[in-house]
């Protein structure tokens, strides 16, 4: 077992790398904004990952590519490409996933967006258009995964709202695929508090009763 990784190589977000550098799931390390970042490429897709396991901060440059997963060298914890969730023990918890953008023939590693979720003052996302009228984000027990995130959505009057339209709409919002809620519920309403915030323990409390009910 060796040493945990620290922060360096190329810089993704300043320089970027040309796309036609990366091979078929083979990870390049590197960093961005300050994060140790790998880039995987998998076809015409590129993943930008956190480059430690969070078991015992293992290299994931050191891992091997399975599907859409990377293994980790050290005790075989498994992560999602595109989601960073770890779906293989040991490891619990996931690792952080990073937008790219492809400018040319470069790819660029973009900061990670805040999570709606911890939003100040409980505030819900509001679409500019196209979107849903509003959308809340609160945490939902998870027995495997600790916790996960369940999004509320009031869709405007007359529309209906999928899954698929939350991903994307949400996508839009430069939400990270690590901050992707796991379930969908489409509700009339939010409960707001009578300055307009959104009471968010009353969601997370729903959202867990629907849990147990399932
Ligand atoms: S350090 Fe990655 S599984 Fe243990």
């Amino acid at each position: 077992m060796g040493e945990p990784i620290g922060i360096g190589g190329p810089d993704f977000a300043q320089d970027g790398i040309a796309c036609s550098a990366l091979e078929e799931g083979k990870p390049v390390a590197g960093q961005a904004n300050g994060e140790a970042v790998l880039i995987v490429r998998r076809g015409e897709g590129f993943f930008a990952i956190g480059a430690a396991c969070t078991h015992y901060g293992a290299p994931l440059a050191d891992g091997i590519v399975e599907g859409g997963t990377i293994r980790c060298p050290w005790h075989h914890a498994r992560f999602e490409l595109a989601t960073g969730e770890a779906s293989g023990p040991p490891a619990l918890d996931a690792i952080p996933c990073f937008p790219v953008e492809r400018r040319g023939d470069r790819l660029f590693v973009l900061p990670r967006p805040k999570d709606p979720s911890k939003a100040p003052g409980g505030n819900p996302v509001r679409s500019a258009s196209g979107g849903p009228q509003s959308v809340a984000i609160v945490g939902m027990p998870n027995a495997r995964l600790g916790e996960r995130a369940c999004a509320f959505v009031v869709p405007k009057p007359g529309h209906r709202f999928s899954f698929d339209d939350m991903i994307h709409f949400l996508m839009e919002q430069k939400v990270t695929r690590q901050h992707m809620p796991e379930r969908l519920e489409v509700v009339d309403a939010l409960p707001m508090t009578p300055s307009g915030k959104v009471q968010k323990f009353k969601l997370r409390e729903t959202a867990k009763a629907m849990l147990q009910t399932a």
